[in-house]
């Protein structure tokens, strides 16, 4: 790894023999230092591109944008805003990109659905060829794991049901992750109302490398459920968090996280899942805040303690959605 590039380890060292996996990118205080080192005024004479404009006077024998006359191939990222979500998806993947969410202390305070009444529903508004179905999660031994909270939603029904769409759902473990460390950072994202009058949060799924032992060569690899194998299961989760001070162009505290998608241990500080901003952006090819000035910018965990509070699940079904809970869940009776 060369001097220039840091690497942010998002893989849990904790489970045997796992092999590194990392968020690859330049810091800035690097890219500071290359953009000094480069003179402000480049000599008249230096390429300036490195894709030099066509000369105006060559008539082309060829025409590549022909292809378009069949059709344009994408990508399309099938923007799908509901109530409680705005969500855009990957069709290679049929997992969304980025699902965004608002959340707002009034908003978490109105308890007016009840999750008993939501069902999964695929997404029609995503073409048939491309969509994550039922099917395709029945017995897979993945949890169909909500990317915007359910809890997040309970006011109104209609807002709660949404949640509940496939276009809002990854396939994530479920013991030791979406139903524990997972659902405890979610309830960490919903203690932000504490503090701030208005949050957003975006989360999306992830497909990182990792180091092969066997040839130390960096490689993605990540299961496909359904057969025919159609959905991908991502190997992290990412959320970006923007609590915002409720003032019109006011600051804005930020924060990113990446999880793997596997069982965590509860001491697992979540500070140790922080990474800059832009490792989520280079890892996901996104950009999240390309419009908020640095001045604006405030560091979310040097203003709130980033940490979870781990609560029993059967507890936390009591408390998020105002009745008493059941049995826990059996691998069967995905939670959200
Ligand atoms: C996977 O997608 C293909 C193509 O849409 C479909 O024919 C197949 O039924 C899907 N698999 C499952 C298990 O639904
Ligand atoms: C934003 O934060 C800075 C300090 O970092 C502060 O001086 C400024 O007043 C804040 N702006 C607003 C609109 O609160």
């Amino acid at each position: 790894m060369s001097k220039r590039t840091l690497a942010i380890i998002a893989g849990i060292s904790a489970a045997a023999g796992a092999a590194t996996t990392a968020l690859i990118f330049s810091s800035r205080s690097e890219k500071q230092a290359l953009s000094s080192a480069i003179p402000r005024q480049a000599p008249p004479s230096a390429p300036i591109s490195a894709h030099p404009t066509p000369l105006k006077d060559i008539v082309a024998p060829v025409n590549p944008n022909g292809l378009f006359q069949y059709g344009f191939p994408g990508p399309v990222n099938d923007l799908h805003p509901t109530l409680s979500t705005t969500s855009a998806f990957d069709r290679r993947t049929r997992n969304p990109a980025w699902v965004a969410e608002h959340i707002t202390p009034a908003s978490l305070a109105a308890s007016n659905a009840d999750r008993k009444h939501s069902y999964f529903v695929e997404d029609i508004t995503i073409p048939a060829k491309f969509r994550a179905k039922l099917s395709d999660y029945f017995r897979s031994g993945y949890d169909r794991g909500h990317q915007v909270p359910a809890a997040d939603a309970r006011w109104s029904q209609d807002a709660l049901d949404q949640t509940f769409l496939l276009s809002n759902m990854c396939p994530q473990v479920g013991d030791g992750f979406n139903r524990d460390y997972w659902a405890h950072f979610e309830d960490f994202c919903r203690r932000l109302a504490n503090n701030y009058p208005s949050i957003r949060i975006v989360t999306g799924p992830l497909y990182l490398p990792k180091k092969d032992p066997d040839d130390g060569k960096w490689k993605v690899s990540y299961e496909v459920i359904g057969n025919p194998p159609n959905i991908s299961v991502p190997t992290h989760f990412y959320k970006v968090i923007f609590a915002e001070d409720g003032k019109t162009g006011g600051n804005v505290s930020l924060a990113a996280f990446v999880l793997p998608n596997a069982p965590i241990a509860n001491d697992k500080p979540l500070l140790d899942f922080e990474v800059p901003l832009e490792a989520v952006e280079r890892a996901s090819g996104l950009e999240f805040a390309a419009k908020l000035p640095a001045q604006r910018r405030k560091k979310l965990c040097e203003e709130v303690h980033c940490t979870v509070i781990v609560r029993d699940y059967i507890d936390r079904q009591k408390n998020l959605m105002g009745q008493a809970p059941g049995k826990r869940p059996t691998s069967n009776s995905w939670k959200a």
